[in-house]
């Protein structure tokens, strides 16, 4: 068993052991990994896609312009972010180099499914009784198959160890929607989504 696969017994312990992770080749051109933050007993977990580039600088979170939003979001949906965990269903940040720049790459299955392993460590730790995933890679390292957000949406959706998971659309979305009304009511469905998570995790 390498050290990837012990359990690791605290977050500290697990951040550790996943900043050692070569499960998939994306630590070689990530700075850093990201693991997941927050209230380490949160009823609600908070899982997004990957890292961008400033959460791969940073090797925090939601530190860019989608956190700022995810943030803003949080507060009207009047939910106390320090009484969340956040996290990514991939934990380094995979991109194509152009020039200078590095343009965010999606994740494909294997990427995702090899980092399952350290999402789940993340559950078994905070032990959240609320999901939310934001955005279809979330949603595929959660059911462990590909579905849509569309045919999940609206629901509770309960996983085979009693958590409930909330499907909703991922932040980036929300920042590529040129059009503002059309900006607006996405936003407001996805405010509607973290209220019926939290809700929920209230029980
Ligand atoms: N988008 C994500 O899904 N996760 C982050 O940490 C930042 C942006």
């Amino acid at each position: 068993m390498s050290d990837a696969e012990v359990e690791a017994a605290s977050l500290a312990a697990l951040a550790q052991a996943e900043a050692a992770c070569t499960r998939c080749p994306l630590y070689r051109d990530a700075t850093q990994v990201v693991p997941g933050e927050g209230h380490r007993q949160a009823r609600m977990m908070v899982v997004g896609e990957q890292p961008g580039d400033r959460e791969d600088l940073a090797g925090r979170p939601f530190v860019g312009p989608a956190g700022r939003l995810f943030d803003a979001a949080l507060a009207e949906a009047e939910i106390p972010s320090d009484r969340v965990f956040v996290t990514n269903a991939v934990k380094h940040f995979k991109f194509e180099r152009r020039g200078k720049r590095r343009l965010h790459s999606r994740p494909n299955a294997g990427d995702i499914d090899r980092c399952n392993w350290w999402l789940g460590q993340e559950r078994k730790l905070v032990a959240p009784a609320v999901l939310v995933a934001m955005g279809a890679t979330a949603v595929r390292s959660l059911l462990g198959k590909p579905a849509s957000i569309s045919s999940l949406r609206g629901e509770a959706i309960r996983l085979e160890d009693g958590t409930q998971m909330v499907a909703t659309v991922h932040l980036s979305y929300l920042l590529r929607i040129r059009d503002a009304d059309a900006r607006e009511s996405e936003r407001a469905g996805f405010i509607a989504d973290l209220r019926r998570g939290w809700g929920l995790a209230k029980g």
